[in-house]
């Protein structure tokens, strides 16, 4: 596991963007894993402008989001196919078939993780975008997720849905539901990045990087990832006990 602690979000979003970029550029049918939530959005605004400014290009490049809300239309604001399209699709040239989004409303649910855990399986993930739960959790894989759980439908914890209030108008518009990758289909990817900013993830990254492996924190399973970084600012290192970069 490498671990980058920088000092504000701006400097995280770079140099996650660095090595996306630099994936994208020497192998123009990449295939990258992404994530939703707030952490990932500097590092989409620099692919945006990147994009702009230097023509990189994305019209082979493949991409697999990591979760989705179940019941959630796909045009409600918060879903995370209009979280994608709003914070990413639109400013890259990435074509619409080439983008996979798991599907959480109108499908045979169990038939829908098994279709899109076998779609994943005919690519290989070249580099997974995530962020952290406050809870440990990634993607929506929470905690006491078997570690070899494959694209799952999970039940968001209290604490998840509490996270994610702010998105919402209140609670009861949370939804209780969600389908996600899982920990095995995640741990499957090439590279992954994982990103967090602020104190409320500081628990949960200390853990994640000096704690025990353990079910009761899912980004746990990442130290054993054979190529992982974690990029992240002071705050949320402020619990870390040894000394990185
Ligand atoms: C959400 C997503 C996760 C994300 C996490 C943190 O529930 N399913 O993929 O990493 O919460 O979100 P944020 O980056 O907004 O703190």
């Amino acid at each position: 596991m490498k671990v980058i602690i920088v000092d504000t979000y701006q400097e995280i979003s770079d140099k996650a963007f660095e090595i996306i970029k630099d994936i994208v550029v020497n192998k123009k049918d990449a295939v990258l894993g992404l994530a939703t939530g707030s952490s990932p959005i500097g590092i989409y605004n620099n692919m945006i402008q990147d994009h702009k400014e230097n023509k990189t290009d994305y019209s082979n490049v493949v991409t697999f989001n990591l979760d989705e809300y179940v019941d959630l239309p796909k045009e409600h604001k918060q879903s995370y196919y209009s979280f994608m399209n709003d914070n990413l699709f639109y400013g890259i040239n990435v074509k619409k078939e080439n983008i996979h989004i798991p599907t959480g409303v109108g499908v045979d649910l169990e038939k829908a993780c098994l279709d899109y855990e076998n779609n994943i399986g005919n690519y290989e993930i070249d580099v997974q975008i995530l962020g952290i739960g406050s809870n440990g959790h990634i993607g929506f894989n929470e905690p006491n997720t078997p570690f070899d759980s494959t694209t799952h439908i999970v039940t968001l914890a209290e604490k998840t849905r509490l996270d994610n209030q702010r998105f919402f108008n209140d609670l009861s518009e949370v939804p209780t539901k969600a389908i996600t990758m899982g920990i095995a289909t995640i741990v499957k990817s090439k590279k992954i990045i994982l990103v967090a900013n602020g104190s409320k993830k500081k628990e949960a990254i200390s853990r994640t990087i000096e704690g025990e492996i353990g079910l009761d924190c899912p980004a746990t399973i990442l130290q054993n990832h054979p190529d992982c970084t974690i990029i992240i600012d002071k705050e949320a290192a402020s619990l870390l006990k040894n000394k990185y970069e």
